[in-house]
């Protein structure tokens, strides 16, 4: 099958082609490098079943003259601070309403990238696909980015029922591993063991006792696939994500990458950021998925315990900061 991703040239999207490419798959990719890079994207250029385009997702034209028989649109704006809210709600609007038309018009599948971040404040755990989805005030912008992903997938949901748009939302939670951002648009993994490959102190927002069930990207990329190829997926919304036993607080998560990295926990430099240090926002307590329903109806299994995917991904991010020397 031929895949088209957007934001092929980030995080996720870099995985997901490498490992479609691996199946024998063909890939066309469109990133515009706003968060991404070209190096993601190295290994498999010269891939002949590879074609890429750098080009923006919120212009219609992009999509003009690509062809595919499903597509995953992982482009997105995701963390308000880093660009504005305005950009993340109307990027993302913008963006998932070309990806609704192209698909619609091609007649092919859109698979959409939401987020965990839309169960929000929601404290009835674990959260599976029909639990409710509770917002913070309007006025916190760390929220605009769960909107948007709302109402994306309200969008979505409403173009199948009107225009008969075929679809698989999946939502994923805190995926790590090789490729990530290395600031924290990548995530805490990555803030982390580069804060120490730098020499500086972890710097951990709150009290550290939040909690976060982190999947590995090998991980996400198989829930990825399923959603793609798996028959039961259309028309469907899934939790991607390890198991609900691998909570864990973000000062374990500190302390564990600071014993892979070092060898062991005795005096960690870590620091306490009191969460009023960034105006007026709001943290999530604890994230704790369900996959019941991805593991019954497309038989996902996460396979990576945390111990395992930090190895990997401090190996690449090591060798990454040594490159860059
Ligand atoms: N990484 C996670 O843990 C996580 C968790 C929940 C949801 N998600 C969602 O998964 C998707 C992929 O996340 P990621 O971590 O790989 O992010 P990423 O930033 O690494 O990758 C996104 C890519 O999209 C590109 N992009 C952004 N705007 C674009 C535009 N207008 N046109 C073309 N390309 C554009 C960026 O340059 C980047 O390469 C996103 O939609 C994100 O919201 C990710």
């Amino acid at each position: 099958m031929k895949i088209g991703i957007t934001g092929v040239a980030g995080f996720i999207g870099s995985n997901l082609a490498k490992q479609l490419l691996e199946d024998g798959h063909e890939v066309v990719g469109i990133d515009n490098f706003s968060f991404g890079n070209k190096q993601n994207i190295s290994q498999i250029e010269n891939n002949p079943s590879f074609k890429f385009f750098e080009r923006d997702a919120r212009d219609a034209s992009s999509f003009t003259d690509l062809n595919a028989d499903t597509w995953v649109h992982l482009a997105s704006q995701k963390i308000p601070r880093y660009s504005t809210s305005y950009h993340t709600l109307e990027d993302n609007y913008t963006m998932t309403g070309n990806l609704i038309a192209k698909c619609l018009k091609d007649d092919v599948k859109l698979v959409f990238a939401s987020t965990s971040d839309v169960y929000g404040k929601n404290t009835v755990l674990p959260f599976h696909e029909e639990s409710n989805l509770v917002m913070g005030p309007t006025n916190v912008k760390r929220w605009a980015y769960a909107v948007s992903k709302m109402y994306s997938e309200h969008k979505i949901i409403a173009y199948a029922d009107e225009f008969g748009l075929k679809y698989s939302i999946m939502r994923f939670f805190g995926s790590y591993g090789p490729n990530q951002n290395t600031t924290w648009w990548g995530g805490p993994q990555a803030v982390f063991i580069q804060n120490i490959l730098e020499g500086k102190t972890l710097e951990i927002h709150g009290d550290g006792m939040q909690t976060r069930t982190f999947t590995f990207v090998k991980d996400t990329v198989q829930g990825i696939m399923q959603c793609i190829f798996h028959p039961n997926s259309l028309n469907q919304v899934f939790n991607i994500a390890n198991e609900p036993t691998e909570e864990i607080t973000i000062k374990e998560l500190a302390l564990l990458i600071w014993e892979l990295i070092k060898g062991n926990r005795n005096n960690p430099d870590i620091k306490l950021i009191p969460y009023e240090t960034f105006g007026k926002y709001e943290d999530v307590m604890r994230r704790v998925p369900d996959i019941t329903k991805i593991k019954n109806q497309l038989g996902f299994s996460p396979s990576w315990k945390m111990r395992e995917g930090l190895r990997e991904t401090i190996a690449w991010q090591t060798q990454l900061f040594e490159s860059k020397k």
